[in-house]
């Protein structure tokens, strides 16, 4: 069967690498007296965290924390359903929230304010992908990987209705007929 789109390259899995090698350093560097919670965004952050963590050099703890902004088309529904809450105790951490994208900026502000009222020490975010072009929240990207002007991105965590998240690279569709 044909695909229903047509995909071009945006990021190829050597890129990313290179760049989240460059995060973990950083991240690294700015956290070498702490022990970071690196708290992943479920589901498409998934091989983000997993390879980002692979990369750091220090002691850190890892958990996750789904926050659904999503239906199951391409556009914001609007709203933010929290489906899982973190396992780990938050109060006095310097917790690193770890999105694969922002794009309104609803979800991570979402979460943002839930974490705050459990007392971390800090709060910092590491995206892969700031997408600006629907931007409706101010949102401080702490660790950036890439940043995007626009477009629908699937691959490396990114779905198209729930599709795709295994891609290793990032693409950009293109939409065609009625998508
Ligand atoms: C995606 C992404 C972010 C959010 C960003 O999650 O992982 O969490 O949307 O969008 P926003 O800035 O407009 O809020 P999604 O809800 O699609 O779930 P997923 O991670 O399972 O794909």
């Amino acid at each position: 069967m044909d695909s229903p789109f047509e995909k071009e390259l945006l990021f190829s899995r050597m890129v990313i690498e290179t760049r989240v090698k460059e995060l973990a350093e950083q991240i690294s560097k700015d956290y070498a007296d702490r022990e970071p919670l690196i708290l992943g965004v479920l589901n498409g952050a998934v091989f983000f965290v997993s390879d980002l963590v692979r990369e750091m050099s220090i002691p850190l703890k890892i958990d996750f924390i789904r926050a659904a902004s999503y239906g199951s088309g391409g556009s914001s529904s609007g709203f933010v359903k929290f489906t899982k809450d973190p396992e780990l105790p938050i109060r006095g951490k310097a917790v690193i929230l770890v999105e694969d994208i922002v794009d309104t900026g609803l979800t991570i502000n979402q979460i943002l304010r839930k974490l705050r009222e459990r007392a971390p020490e800090s709060v910092k975010v590491c995206a892969l992908i700031d997408k600006l072009e629907r931007r409706d929240m101010d949102v401080v990207i702490d660790y950036c990987g890439f940043q995007v002007k626009k477009g629908f991105l699937i691959g490396y965590g990114l779905d198209y209705n729930e599709q795709y998240r295994y891609l290793p690279d990032i693409y950009a569709i293109v939409k065609r007929g009625d998508l």
